[in-house]
């Protein structure tokens, strides 16, 4: 079990300088000697399959209340352990990555999809694959897709009337997806807009796990399949035929040079970092894993703040010195719409877990772990956690914020500001962590932030979906619509139905 860290112990690990303590995580443990984890154990054969089909992330949640950071579960046979020890992740994330997989689990779930794309890839292949393709996500790169993450954000908030009750989570992944495509494919879009979308529709379909179609396997000839697959296909063949077409222009010769992420995949393709099929792999991959996850930031962020207005307004007030929409730039100005975003970020992570595989017997705190198991990281259960975040269920924005010793404010985890971070550092991991962190990080953290402050800046949110219904398929999805209420009109809030949640200043 974990300890939980207290403010005395934090400052402790700052002043020192170094990193947070692995509280369970203890590297120094014999292998040979240590306990299993607990095993509350399951059903003959199926496990816990069961429990976490009728809710995986309650299931989550309970188990490591219950028994601590590293617990067993079984599904179908396959030992798994739930791990949701701040420490531990930092071990298997970060400081021992190499003795860890990404394993058969997700290969066998999005192989048929990803092949051998960066997501999916390992060992040399994959840093091969992430040092040519890295150039695309640097911040210069990044910057500049800032104009059309605002042109797409102005262009949803212009079709809204006054009075409109608009469906965010529909409308985050139409505007998500204009962005992403248009990152990938640049102005190539124009003819293909419809086949991308179609594949991106069918990709989110297949990973629907409302839908009991989604538990059959792939080469079953159901409709459902056999649309994915026609789809698939047919995205796959329009990014072979760019490829071709891009390749006569003559691509640029250096990665970083390309003006979208297609031209760095086929720069990186001709210095051998990737072979043709594993280009369009990649193409894949990034539509995969940087359109649904995005649209949920948004939709949370949307959805938060409507019931938050007195934070609306903050918003807003953080903006209002801009000229015009806010560009990447004035990013770094706008601590109220960071803590905005990162805050719907921790109470709905859009990743609400993911795996890895010790490729040898490791000690993880007290424990031994086997080779081969499947380790779960969940982001969902430990940015709920109580013994890292107070009032863990609320949404509070104001907890990333330090007023600075001059009497401004700074986001928390800016490294400038006062108290960086009181929670141990693993306790946030929307985009998981160390060397194979999410590679679009920058990009959807601007892209999120980009779209709030476009829209904040036009009209007032107020809610209408009063509780959130989640499921957990590839990612943290609502079961149905989530209903906004658009005003466009210039009036104050409504003080009466204001801060509600928010905090003393210095609560955490
Ligand atoms: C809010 C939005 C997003 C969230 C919450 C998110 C979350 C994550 C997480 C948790 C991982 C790590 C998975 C693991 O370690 O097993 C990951 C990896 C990845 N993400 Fe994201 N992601 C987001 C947006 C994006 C975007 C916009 C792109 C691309 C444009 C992207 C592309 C990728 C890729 C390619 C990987 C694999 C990286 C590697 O293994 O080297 N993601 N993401």
């Amino acid at each position: 079990m974990c300890n939980p860290i207290t403010r005395s112990d934090d400052d402790r690990a700052r002043q020192s300088g170094g990193s947070e303590r692995t509280d369970t995580a203890d590297a120094d443990v014999d292998v040979a000697d240590a306990p299993p984890p607990p095993d509350p154990g399951g059903l003959p054969v199926l496990g816990n399959v069961h429990e976490l089909a009728s809710d995986a992330l309650g299931f989550y949640e309970r188990r490591s209340a219950e028994y601590g950071g590293i617990v067993r579960y079984d599904v179908f046979g396959t030992e798994s352990y739930l791990v949701t020890d701040p420490g531990a992740i930092g071990r298997i994330l970060v400081e021992d990555h190499d003795r860890f997989v990404k394993g058969e689990m997700p290969r066998e779930q999005l192989g048929g999809l990803l092949g051998d794309g960066l997501f999916l890839a390992e060992g040399e292949a994959w840093r091969e694959q992430r040092t040519a393709i890295r150039s695309a996500f640097f911040r210069e790169r990044v910057a500049a897709y800032g104009d059309s993450m605002v042109e797409h954000a102005r262009e949803a908030v212009d079709s809204w009337g006054d009075g409109a009750v608009v469906d965010v989570h529909a409308a985050s992944t139409e505007y998500a997806f204009a962005v992403l495509a248009e990152s990938l494919l640049g102005s190539d879009i124009e003819g293909e807009r419809e086949t991308v979308r179609a594949a991106a529709e069918a990709i989110t379909d297949r990973f629907d796990m409302s839908r009991p179609t989604s538990f059959l396997p792939e080469w079953l000839p159901t409709p459902a399949n056999r649309r994915y697959r026609r789809r698939l296909g047919a995205l796959r063949a329009t990014i072979r035929d760019l490829v071709t077409e891009r390749r006569a222009a003559g691509p640029p010769a250096d990665p970083s040079a390309a003006d979208d992420l297609l031209g760095t995949l086929v720069a990186a393709a001709k210095l051998g970092a990737l072979d043709d099929e594993e280009l369009v792999d990649n193409a894949v991959t990034f539509l995969f894993a940087g359109h649904e996850t995005s649209a949920l930031g948004l939709t949370y962020a949307l959805y938060c703040l409507a019931r938050r207005p007195a934070f609306q307004d903050r918003i807003r007030s953080e903006i209002a010195p801009l000229h015009g929409d806010p560009t990447p730039a004035d990013l770094r100005e706008c601590p109220a719409l960071t803590a905005a975003v990162d805050e719907a970020l921790r109470l709905y992570p859009p990743v609400h877990s993911f795996f890895r595989e010790p490729t040898e017997p490791i000690a993880l705190g007290e424990y031994r772990i086997p080779s081969g198991v499947v380790l779960t990281l969940a982001p969902w259960s430990v940015h709920r956690d109580g013994r890292w975040w107070n009032a863990p269920e609320t949404y509070r924005p104001e907890r990333w914020l330090r007023e600075t010793e001059d009497g401004g404010v700074v986001h928390g985890d800016d490294r400038s500001g006062p108290a960086v971070g009181e929670h141990p550092e693993h306790a946030f991991f929307p985009f998981g962590g160390g060397p194979r962190h999410c590679i679009g990080m920058r990009f959807a953290r601007q892209e999120l932030r980009l779209a709030v402050a476009t829209i904040l800046r036009r009209v007032r949110l107020e809610p209408v979906t009063e509780e959130l219904s989640l499921q957990a398929s590839a990612n943290t999805r609502p079961d149905g619509p989530v209903h906004v209420r658009i005003l466009t009109r210039d009036e104050p809030s409504d003080p009466e139905s204001l801060d509600q949640d928010e905090p003393s200043k210095t609560s955490w």
